[in-house]
């Protein structure tokens, strides 16, 4: 059998993964025939060329994406602008192309599968999202006779090990730290703390699952930073974790869109979704839901995402079928305002009860007070309401408003009696979670 040459660009964590997978060739790789043949680093040195002997090296990658006896390109450099310029290379050279690289997908993946499209050459990104799980084929095979009307899940898998271990009564900061030390958090965490990370999952997913284009303006993002153990003691009052949610909400061609930490009941599947694991749920309207759950990032449980992409493209090559590619026609999404439970979680002098501050914003709701710490639970409310609360609390004296957490809702219509405790609780004495 001839083999299927591939070029590896990047021997990173992902790189080094893929290279350590192919070269294992279990008997269902064996027959894609697959060989890596040339990867592009930043730095050779005998050693690293040592441990690949079969594999050469070079620092020029475009070298790799120039060379003719390459027919497919994996992309594990990461970034955008250069790995953009790679790729588009590769498919004017008629290679197929796969990457994992959520950033450039998210920026530039409709320029680059029109191209792909035109150049009748494969461009999969399976790993891009949610690394090891396979929600992308999911999404591309298994719903062509039913429509999804939302979707939520853990995307980023920093930010969960960091609120697991919060939940389990570690502050942020420290929690961060295990999650740099364990290799799951950068040096500056700022794309996954911030949900920007998260984000650009979410748009790529929008685009198969709706077949909408939004945009990360379009995405109502809160970051993880602000969370305090006070927090958690408030979800757990009423039955629920926080977890760091993604989660779209479709009516038409509009899109309601979230990143953001959120309030889940413990009824729900997502809130035994810990650590490092990334969760993703469908709804829609045959199937009702599905939940896919496991690792979302990590060398061999990326790599495996990677590697599935190559034996499918090795598969449509020796059976010389054009890759199920088409150049996907996007509707651009339209926002969708909706009323979502919050807890409003406010820093307080103990001079204000719950009930005035309720009484204060005409509202009848269940109040938790944690130390310093009071929380209200309002009924669904819309964003432009939040703001109005926030505006008027921040007039108070004794009050400051330290940030508003949505209550996941699944569908967008589910009611706040889902929660426990709805009823006014006082706890003033410090707690241990
Ligand atoms: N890590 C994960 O768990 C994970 C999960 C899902 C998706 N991803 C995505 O996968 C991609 C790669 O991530 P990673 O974690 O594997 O990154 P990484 O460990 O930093 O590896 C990057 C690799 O690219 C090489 N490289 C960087 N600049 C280069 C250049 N100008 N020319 C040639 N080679 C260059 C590096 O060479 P040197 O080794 O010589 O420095 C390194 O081997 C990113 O897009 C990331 O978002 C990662």
């Amino acid at each position: 059998m001839t083999k299927i040459n591939v070029g590896l660009l990047g021997l990173g964590t992902v790189g080094k993964g893929v290279a350590t997978i192919v070269a294992r060739q279990s008997p269902q790789l064996a027959s894609a025939g697959l060989k890596i043949t040339r990867a592009a680093v930043r730095t050779i040195t005998p050693e690293r060329q040592a441990h690949f002997p079969d594999i050469k090296l070079t620092t020029d990658a475009f070298q790799i994406v120039n060379d003719p006896e390459i027919q497919i390109i994996v992309e594990a450099i990461g970034g955008i602008d250069l790995p953009y310029a790679l790729i588009q290379q590769a498919l004017r050279n008629g290679k197929h192309v796969i990457t994992a690289n959520k950033d450039l997908i998210a920026t530039h993946g409709q320029a680059l599968t029109a191209l792909a499209a035109s150049q009748h050459v494969a461009l999969n990104y399976e790993a891009a999202v949610m690394g090891s799980i396979p929600i992308l084929r999911t999404l591309n095979t298994s719903f062509a006779g039913d429509t999804i009307t939302s979707l939520a899940g853990i995307a980023n898998g920093t930010s969960n090990f960091i609120l697991s271990q919060m939940a389990r009564g570690r502050s942020y900061q420290g929690a961060l730290a295990d999650a740099q030390q364990k290799g799951f958090a950068e040096a500056d965490p700022t794309n996954d703390v911030e949900g920007l990370d998260a984000s650009y999952k979410l748009l790529i997913l929008c685009r198969l699952a709706f077949g909408l284009d939004a945009t990360l303006a379009s995405i109502h993002r809160q970051g993880i930073t602000t969370l305090t153990a006070a927090d958690f003691a408030a979800a757990k009052h009423f039955g629920c974790t926080i977890k760091p949610l993604i989660r779209a909400i479709r009516r038409g061609n509009q899109l309601s869109l979230t990143v953001a930490p959120a309030l889940v009941p413990n009824t729900n599947p997502l809130s035994h979704v810990d650590d490092e694991f990334n969760a993703i749920e469908l709804t829609s309207t045959n199937t009702k839901s599905l939940v896919l759950i496991g690792p979302g990032a990590g060398s061999l449980p990326t790599a495996n995402a990677v590697v599935a992409d190559l034996q499918a493209v090795a598969h449509d090559i020796r059976g010389h079928q054009t890759p199920t590619i088409a150049a996907q026609v996007l509707l651009t999404a339209e926002a969708l305002e909706l009323k979502t439970p919050q807890l409003v979680v406010l820093d307080t002098d103990l001079s204000i009860t719950g009930a005035a501050i309720a009484d204060h914003l005409g509202l009848s709701c269940v109040t938790y007070q944690h130390n310093n710490e009071l929380t209200l639970l309002s009924p669904a409310v819309t964003d432009e309401t939040i703001d109005t609360w926030r505006a008027t609390l921040n007039r108070l004296k004794h009050v400051k408003v330290q940030h508003v957490l949505p209550v996941f809702n699944p569908d967008g219509r589910a009611h706040q009696t889902q929660l426990q405790n709805l009823t006014t609780t006082s706890e003033t004495e410090s707690q241990s979670f």
